[in-house]
């Protein structure tokens, strides 16, 4: 896995979100592993923060109830379109009870009802099996002990932890990966080395590659743009997954907020600008079919509404659940979201919600086996950066903190074996072009909204391969040396470019329709239709 070294195993783990702290907490706590935990913001920052829904776990109270693990996992194949990958799915469904003790052992709360664990419902599960902190709080929950726990590892000496520290470049020698280049502090323009046995990629989606999304401003895709300039095989780079509902942007004075998806587990309906209820025309699952069937049926009937003239907008409407469980069951079961639509100007007990599709999770990502290990040595990802295959060509909702659990674990049990070799996966090789015109991120993000979003066609994807072609980033710069296009800023500005060239190059590829991406052009694939593999030409 490592290149031979006397001393400890030397693991730098980048990114703050629930893979990445889960995997420097248990690696610090292995004997031989000397841990390096870089965010690049404050380790508060990441999109883990801001899962509302919760966690999936078959617990022993769910199988006494008659569920279980298969059923967990036979839901998640279908909602993937029966792309995923059968091993990683076999084990992200059979670690989520022990996953889900070790957080409670950590100190997670998990809510109760009547004393046992209150468990949601979410779009495509076949049984209420979604454990939930705090109402809507869960990934806040979550990420709140895991910092805390990292940060009482440090202090006691056990890892170290450098926020502010931005990686943009993954250092090489041959294709092993030795270290990574860091811009410590917002303005830092000087990038520094530091050495590593082992690096763990956890840097999260690239949620920011379109105007509507429900990922913070940090969700810049860096681990991919880092792994593909170092050479490491990507693969299912297509399969972006829209929420359907993220609370409309134009309806709040540009303030996105997603509504999670446990609001239609708890019986809240999507309406047109007509009041009429329109999901059963898409979908005999209605409200609760899996994501990608929803985000879609709400983007045609936005078209069609258009069409006949009428207001093209669509609602989610929780005033049924008001009525039927009293004024204060919102207020109760979803804190966060009550306090903030009503800051907003909605009072969701009486009024439905606008709500539009967001760029939310990306199933693609660094190609890895089941342990975490890309094809480059010493390269390892975990969570969304990384594309095990669980996930097929569409995530079921509320396995993703899971992922970046059970994922990180393996990982971290891999390098403490220490006996896996680095894996090989086939690969197209794909050449990016890099243009001459400025462009700014704002720019990046409408292109991908117009050509690469929730449908796509081969021309408007060929329009945008041409216009990323013309545009041009900002170059990283070298160590010793001050650039002006250096920074931060500018590193996820390149990374941004870098994903929309990957995602719309993955979307041309693939002239057919599964899962997530669909293709107007192309209907539904024959079965058995193989993942998309990328290497940098
Ligand atoms: C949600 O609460 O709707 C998001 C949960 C998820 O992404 O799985």
């Amino acid at each position: 896995t490592a290149a031979a070294s006397a001393g400890p195993l030397r693991v730098v783990v980048v990114g703050s979100g629930i893979a990445g702290l889960y995997a420097a907490a248990l690696a610090a706590e292995c004997p031989g592993i000397e841990v390096t935990l870089l965010a690049k913001g404050a380790l508060e920052t990441s999109n883990t923060w801001f899962a509302q829904g919760g966690i999936t776990a078959v617990t022993a109270q769910g199988a006494a109830a008659g569920d279980s693990v298969q059923a967990h996992a036979a839901d998640t194949f279908r909602a993937g379109a029966g792309m995923n990958d059968d091993g990683a799915v076999q084990l992200l469904c059979s670690a989520a009870a022990g996953e889900v003790a070790v957080l409670q052992d950590w100190g997670v709360a998990f809510d109760l009802d009547g004393g046992r664990l209150a468990l949601g419902l979410e779009g495509a599960h076949s049984a209420a099996r979604i454990l939930h902190a705090g109402g809507d709080r869960t990934g806040a929950r979550i990420a709140r002990v895991l910092v805390d726990r990292v940060r009482a590892l440090a202090d006691a000496g056990r890892l170290r932890i450098r926020e502010h520290a931005y990686v943009q470049r993954l250092l090489l020698d041959g294709n092993r990966v030795t270290g990574v280049e860091v811009l410590e502090g917002p303005q830092t323009t000087r990038p520094t080395e530091a050495a590593a046995d082992v690096v763990i990629l956890a840097t999260g989606g690239a949620g920011q590659l379109f105007e509507a999304t429900t990922n913070p401003a940090s969700a810049t895709g860096d681990g991919v743009a880092l792994a593909w300039e170092a050479g490491a095989v990507l693969a299912d780079l297509e399969f972006i997954q829209f929420h359907p509902t993220l609370l409309d942007p134009a309806a709040t004075g540009g303030v996105a907020f997603m509504i999670s998806e446990a609001v239609r587990g708890e019986g809240a309906l999507l309406v047109d600008s007509s009041g009429r209820r329109f999901m059963a025309d898409y979908d005999e699952r209605s409200e609760l079919a899996p994501r990608d069937v929803v985000s879609r049926a709400i983007f045609q009937q936005l078209r069609l509404l258009e069409g006949r003239g009428d207001e093209p907008q669509v609602y989610l409407d929780a005033t049924g659940i008001a009525a039927r469980r009293g004024q204060d069951f919102l207020a109760r079961r979803f804190p966060t979201i009550d306090r903030t639509v009503k800051s907003l100007g909605f009072d969701w007990n009486t009024v439905p919600l606008p709500v539009v599709p967001a760029s939310h999770y990306w199933m693609g990502g660094i190609r890895t086996d089941t342990s975490g290990r890309t094809s480059l040595p010493g390269l390892f990802a975990v969570g969304e950066t990384a594309c095990t295959g669980v996930h097929g060509a569409n995530r079921l909702a509320s396995n993703s903190l899971l992922e970046g659990l059970v994922f990180a674990r393996r990982a971290v049990n891999a390098l403490q074996a220490g006996n896996g070799s680095t894996p090989v996966f086939a690969a197209v090789p794909l050449e990016l072009q890099n243009g001459t015109v400025e462009c700014t991120p704002a720019q990046v993000r409408a292109l991908m909204s117009e050509s690469a979003g929730v449908t796509r066609d081969a021309a408007g994807l060929e329009l945008a391969a041409k216009q990323l072609r013309q545009w041009r980033a900002p170059g990283p710069c070298s160590v010793g040396t001050e650039a002006a296009e250096a920074g931060p800023a500018a590193a996820e500005h390149r990374n941004l470019l870098i994903n929309a060239r990957l995602v719309v190059a993955a979307a041309a590829a693939r002239r057919d329709s599964v899962g997530a991406h669909f293709r107007t052009d192309f209907s539904q694939p024959p079965a058995g239709t193989d993942s998309l593999h990328f290497i940098n030409a």
